[in-house]
């Protein structure tokens, strides 16, 4: 069995930088025509000069071959001016800022301490029509951490949504189904991505026998009501909910440890991982909108002209690709993966 899709995009991506970056960009490069590069380097991305800059290193760390557009993205500090939104949008390489509540998850100690001092610039964003990208998690320590998202939704995204409703907004990696419920009841353009990891998985699969580092990412993954919400989420064809695979990879030692990273490696067989939740949830038709059609809508680009084709064909991938001078194990490594990319 084949599947023909027009390519797909990955609407959220850590390629990290330098040696590491160079080992891991042409796995998502292979596979989809455009990826939003998060900008949680350190130093963070800042500035369009950075992105700039940033974006002619993987550009120049691509294979020969492959041709593949990163779409670059700010990191949102208490400090963004109104003169560098208007210098990001105008350069036209800069696609979002990402609003990262300080401390939520790795790199994020730059991040926002007070969403209301943000007000000001995000009247510009909303002016500019450039997208504020959400990792919409409180780091309040007396809320429990498998309710951060949906504290974070009465705190911030209720308000946010309602003082600003022209702003664009990209709700990232929803991982319950108060998101998928919020989402759905939201008018304007707000958009939701959905890891892989999050449809295939649930906490069990983290926990079960042992812990797993290697399927501990955040948003954390949730119970299985959730996990389900978000499958039919996926699926329902419905255009707020696309690709974004959050594919984060960290060496092998950084998550085997004491206090293990989050970030779920995914890029090496995103695509075909996803292709096997639609397969399951019996909606392999709904998958071209989901990968390739409503992400480009959202941000007002052009739907790819390309075609890729997966085939239906048993696979294993390695047990850690190389990544710089560490190693970078992948998730559900060791796991029969049932799709193929067609090369
Ligand atoms: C990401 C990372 O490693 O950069 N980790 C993750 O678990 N998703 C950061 C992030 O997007 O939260
Ligand atoms: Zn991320």
């Amino acid at each position: 069995m084949q599947i023909t899709l027009i390519q797909p995009d990955d609407w959220h991506l850590h390629l990290r930088d330098d040696d590491a970056m160079a080992s891991v960009v042409a796995h998502s490069a292979e596979r989809f025509a455009r990826a939003i590069v998060m900008p949680n380097l350190r130093p963070p991305i800042t500035t369009t000069q950075m992105a700039s800059a940033y974006r002619e290193r993987i550009l120049n760390a691509l294979p020969e071959s492959t041709t593949f557009t990163p779409l670059m993205t700010l990191y949102m500090t208490d400090r963004l001016s109104h003169d560098e939104i208007v210098t990001a949008k105008q350069s036209g390489i800069v696609k979002g800022v990402k609003l990262y509540p300080a401390g939520a998850t790795t790199n994020s100690d730059a991040g926002v301490t007070d969403i209301r001092k943000l007000y000001p610039v995000l009247e510009t964003m909303q002016r500019e029509k450039l997208p504020l990208l959400i990792h919409a998690e409180v780091t309040d320590p007396q809320v429990d951490i498998f309710d951060r998202e949906q504290v974070f939704i009465d705190r911030h995204l209720i308000p946010l949504k309602q003082d600003f409703p022209d702003l664009p907004m990209v709700f990232e990696h929803i991982t319950t189904k108060q998101a998928v419920d919020f989402v759905r009841a939201c008018e304007g353009r707000l958009g939701a991505t959905i890891t892989v990891q999050h449809l295939l998985y649930n906490r069990n699969a983290m926990l079960q026998g042992g812990i797993r580092p290697h399927y501990y990412c955040l948003p954390i993954l949730k119970r299985e009501t959730h996990q389900t919400a978000l499958i039919e989420a996926a699926t329902s064809g419905e255009p707020h909910f696309f690709l974004g695979t959050d594919s984060a990879p960290h060496p092998q030692h950084a998550k085997e440890c004491a206090c293990g990273c989050a970030g779920c490696y995914t890029a090496h067989a995103a695509i075909e991982l996803y292709a096997e939740v639609f397969e399951q949830a019996d909606a392999l038709d709904k998958l071209e909108g989901f990968a390739s059609l409503f992400g480009p809508d959202f941000y007002d680009l052009p739907r790819n002209s390309k075609t890729i084709t997966l085939q239906k064909m048993a696979w294993q991938p390695p047990e850690s690709y190389q990544f710089g001078k560490d190693k970078v194990v992948p998730l559900g490594s060791g796991e029969t993966i049932n799709w193929q990319l067609v090369r």
